[in-house]
């Protein structure tokens, strides 16, 4: 037998695993990014399921008119369809100028074409190459995850707010509650893991230990809010960042939460969500507690097994994060003491 027809299979497996460790080293590098990031909202359904989500484009709506002087000039980052930057243009701001790096630029110009809204600049470029002669009163950014940071708000809008917000400007939204919660799903989908399995007497526990197998994004479920059941210990804010005046080293790398618990039932992982402020009243809040439709998925972090827990036990989490701006990078544990 031709020795090279047995190698063939292992040498194939082994490139395929050198194709995918290279594939999620380029992913976490800012180049890989900004072309996933590209790629991921040059989809019309993925700007149609932000419009449709009403309490978000509300919030803007309602605050916008409040902040915006006839004086200033707003800039957007990330414009998408072009919505925000409509909004703060009817808001009655002096001028507006908005950044998109994707190829959607062109639905926003279509747009304030035929709305008659000609006080907006369009900038077909990545944020961090946008250079202004003015300096801007307001930042205006939707640039929310779902598990708020993926999509490196803190690092696009800060260094937009280095270089171009005047001193003392406004940025919308500015602060954010960040939270990691202890939850409970709806039976029906609390999904096991393979090894776990056994279907019609065919066991899966051979596959046991292949976890580490997998990509990064194998360790969370990004659900909807239907799905869960309740939380399980009162939600409180892991994180409060502000982004007038963090800087993305400031973002911590560990986070320690420990919650109470408050009703029977099980801890089927880690539920990840945030509440951005856009002024003293306009808030979006992704809880998966709230049923209003929500164009955000809510990041469960899978645990290794499914915790039962009694009014009166505590459980201890560490979130590890090389940064919290990359999930793929973020590591958690959970501890768990009989009340
Ligand atoms: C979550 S969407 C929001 C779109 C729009 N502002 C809205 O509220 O419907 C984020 C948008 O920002 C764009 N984007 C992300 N990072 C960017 C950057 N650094 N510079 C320019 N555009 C960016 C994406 O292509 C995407 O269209």
């Amino acid at each position: 037998m031709d020795p090279t027809k047995r190698l063939r299979p292992i040498l194939s497996a082994q490139i395929d695993r050198a194709f995918d460790v290279a594939v999620s080293w380029a992913k976490r590098t800012p180049m890989g990014y900004k072309l996933r990031n590209r790629g991921f909202f040059s989809r019309l359904q993925s700007h149609e399921e932000m419009l449709a989500d009403k309490a978000r484009v509300d919030a803007y709506a309602q605050a916008l008119p409040r902040l915006v002087k006839p004086t200033d000039v707003v800039l957007d980052l990330g414009t998408g369809t072009g919505v925000l930057a409509f909004l703060a243009a009817r808001s009655g701001a002096r001028s507006v100028h908005a950044v998109e790096h994707g190829p959607v630029i062109e639905v926003a110009r279509r747009l304030a074409e035929a709305n008659g809204l000609s006080n907006i600049a369009f900038h077909n470029m990545h944020s961090g190459s946008l250079h202004l002669d003015e300096p801007i009163d307001i930042l205006v950014h939707e640039q929310m995850g779902n598990s708020l940071f993926e999509e490196r708000m803190v690092t696009n809008v800060v260094d937009l707010r280095n270089r171009v917000l005047r001193p003392g400007g406004a940025i919308v939204p500015g602060a954010f509650d960040f939270f990691v919660e202890p939850v409970a799903l709806k039976p029906a989908y609390v999904v096991p893991y393979i090894w776990e399995q056994n279907i019609e007497g065919i066991d899966f526990s051979v596959l046991h230990g292949t976890a580490s197998e997998q990509p990064p994004e194998y360790r969370w479920f990004n659900l909807l809010a239907f799905q869960f059941d309740r939380p399980l210990a009162s939600p409180a804010p892991a994180l409060h960042l502000d982004l007038h005046t963090i800087s993305p080293a400031e973002l911590p790398t560990v986070l320690d939460i420990e919650r109470l618990i408050e009703s029977a039932g099980t801890v089927h992982g880690l539920g990840v969500w945030f509440r951005a402020f856009l002024d003293h009243e306009s808030t979006i809040d992704t809880t998966p507690f709230d049923m209003e439709r929500s164009n955000w998925r809510t990041p469960v972090l899978r645990l290794e097994h499914p915790l039962d827990v009694s009014p009166g036990d505590k459980v201890r989490i560490r979130l590890e994060a090389e940064t919290l701006e990359s999930m793929d990078t973020w590591t958690w544990s959970v501890q768990h003491e009989k009340g």
